[in-house]
Order: structure tokens, then C-alpha cells, then sequence
């Protein structure tokens, strides 16, 4: 037991360590605030550069249709998804939808629509009821892992009923189970470059029916959205 502890704290650590960077990054960026009023335009009708408006995927509320292909963005951090957009672009999350989008964007831009996405909060639409039986194995490697196989908890980083640890940490409640079972498997095949120390393992650890079941449960947790939608709101500017 005491092992195992010792093993879970030294992966918190160094998925924490990026905190670091969050610090050095308000250092540097203290001439400009973000502009979310500005994001709002990018999202509404893209930019002057060539950047398509958001809105044709992700709506102005940031939730997306309930078909799962776009991923629910509202209240994520601005940390988050600037940092997202600057993989996309770069090429370390591969994406032929949002790779040329996120390069078509500049660094303002970048941080004005992430700040604008980062503070606003979209409905949940009606989804059909996923398997019970599916629900409750995800539920059980969300909230405990399978210590047997060394999957930890997804919950040990993504905070209490998948919250998200902002800045760092994304929400997973709430999240479509479709994107969230293709985001795996991104992981997985190597085209989702971004978190190689923490979620490339967590994600080649899990067997297909294990990615159906989180995906399922984390789709249909509704009780501390209050929480996230203002966590998520915070800025690094703030923090
Ligand atoms: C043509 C459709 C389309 C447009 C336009 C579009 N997106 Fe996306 N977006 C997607 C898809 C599809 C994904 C999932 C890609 C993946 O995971 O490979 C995505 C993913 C994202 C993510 C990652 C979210 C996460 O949870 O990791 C962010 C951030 C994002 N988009 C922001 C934007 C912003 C900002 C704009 C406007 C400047 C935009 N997108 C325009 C389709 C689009
Ligand atoms: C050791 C900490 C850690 C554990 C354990 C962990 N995650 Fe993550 N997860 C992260 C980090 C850090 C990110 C952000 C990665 C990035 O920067 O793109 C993330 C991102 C994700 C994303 C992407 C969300 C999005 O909007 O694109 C999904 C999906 C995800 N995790 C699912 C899971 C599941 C399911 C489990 C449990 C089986 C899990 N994670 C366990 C640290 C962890």
C-alpha cells in the first residue's frame, strides 16, 4: 500500500511539474491581457488571416452537438486550450480539421478566443442513456483504477467526479464519450503527442471495452458542473 502511494505521488509530480511553466508564462506575458471580447469575434467569424469562425464546429456557447465528433470546450482553461491550439498548430496533437485552423491563428489570437472559451458555459444537450453495465466499470477505474495493472485513478489527477485540475487538468465530466474514445485512441496510435509522461501511459494501458466504459461514465456526470464552469474560468492571469 505504502509503495503504491509512493508511486501515485511521484506521477502527480510529474504532471504537476508543467506548473511551473504556468509561472514563468504569466512572467513573460504581463504586457498583454487577453482580450476575450476579441475571441468572441474569432469564434463568431474567424479572423482577417484566414481563420474559420469556431461557431462552424464549436458554438458560440462552446458545447457542441450531441453527435461527439467536436469536444465540449466551454470552461476549459484558458491554459488548456491555448496550449492545445499551440500543439495543433505545431503539430504535436495531429488533427487534419484543427491543425490548419490553429495555425491560421496568431498568438493574441490564440489567447483572446481561449480566454473567451475559458469563461463561458453551454447546456448539456438530451443524450441517449448509455449501457448501465458499461457506466458502472468505467465508474470503477474512474474513481479507483485497477491496481492489479498499475492504472491509477482517473479521477487521482482529473480532480473528484473528473472537475478537471485547472490550469493543467481538463474537465472529463460532461465530456462526449465519442471524443473522448477517439482522444484515447489518439493517444494510443501516437498522434496525440502532448502528455507523454502521463496520459500516452495512462491510455496504452487500457483495453478497448475500458475506453468504451470511461468514455460512457464520464458522459453522463452531471453533479459538480457548478464547480467546473467557474474553475475553468480562471485564467492563468488570475492564478
Ligand atoms: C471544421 C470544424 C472545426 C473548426 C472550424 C474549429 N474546430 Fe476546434 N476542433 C474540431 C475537431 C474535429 C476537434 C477534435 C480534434 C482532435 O481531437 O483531433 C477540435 C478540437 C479543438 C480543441 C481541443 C479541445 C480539447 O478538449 O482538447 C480546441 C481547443 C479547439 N478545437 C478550438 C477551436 C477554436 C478556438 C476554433 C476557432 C478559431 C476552432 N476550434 C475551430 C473542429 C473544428
Ligand atoms: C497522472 C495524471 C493523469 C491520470 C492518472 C489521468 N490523466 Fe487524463 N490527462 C492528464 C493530463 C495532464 C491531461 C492534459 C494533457 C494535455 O496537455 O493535452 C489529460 C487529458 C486527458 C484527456 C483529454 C481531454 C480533452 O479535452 O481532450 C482525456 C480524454 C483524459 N485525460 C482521460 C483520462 C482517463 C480516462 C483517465 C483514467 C483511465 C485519465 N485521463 C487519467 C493527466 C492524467
Amino acid at each position: 500500500m505504502t509503495a503504491r502511494r509512493f508511486a501515485l505521488s511521484a506521477a502527480a509530480a510529474a504532471v504537476l511539474a508543467p506548473l511551473s511553466f504556468v509561472a514563468l508564462a504569466q512572467a513573460q506575458n504581463q504586457t498583454r491581457q487577453p482580450d476575450p471580447k476579441h475571441g468572441a469575434t474569432i469564434a463568431a467569424q474567424g479572423t482577417a488571416a484566414g481563420a474559420p469562425a469556431c461557431v462552424q464546429c464549436h458554438p458560440i456557447s462552446g458545447g457542441s452537438d450531441a453527435n461527439g465528433a467536436f469536444p465540449r470546450i466551454d470552461g476549459q482553461s484558458a491554459y488548456y486550450l491555448s496550449g492545445q491550439l499551440r500543439d495543433f498548430a505545431s503539430g504535436i496533437r495531429e488533427s487534419d480539421v484543427m491543425s490548419p485552423v490553429a495555425q491560421a491563428l496568431s498568438p493574441d489570437d490564440v489567447a483572446d478566443v481561449a480566454a473567451y472559451y475559458a469563461g463561458v458555459n453551454a447546456p448539456f444537450p438530451s443524450l441517449k442513456a448509455g449501457d448501465p453495465a458499461l457506466i458502472k466499470q468505467g465508474e470503477e477505474l474512474a474513481k479507483i483504477g485497477d491496481a492489479a495493472r498499475q492504472v491509477q485513478s482517473c479521477d487521482n489527477c482529473h480532480g473528484p467526479g473528473g472537475v478537471g485540475e485547472p490550469p493543467v487538468i481538463p474537465y472529463l465530466a460532461g465530456q462526449y464519450a465519442q471524443y473522448i474514445e477517439f482522444t484515447l485512441q489518439m493517444w494510443q496510435q501516437g498522434s496525440r503527442k502532448n502528455s507523454p509522461e502521463a496520459m500516452a501511459v495512462v491510455a496504452k494501458k487500457l483495453d478497448p471495452q475500458e475506453i468504451a466504459a470511461v468514455a460512457a461514465y464520464y458522459q453522463q456526470v452531471r453533479s459538480s458542473l457548478e464547480a467546473t464552469g467557474s474553475q475553468g474560468a480562471t485564467s492563468p492571469g488570475k492564478n
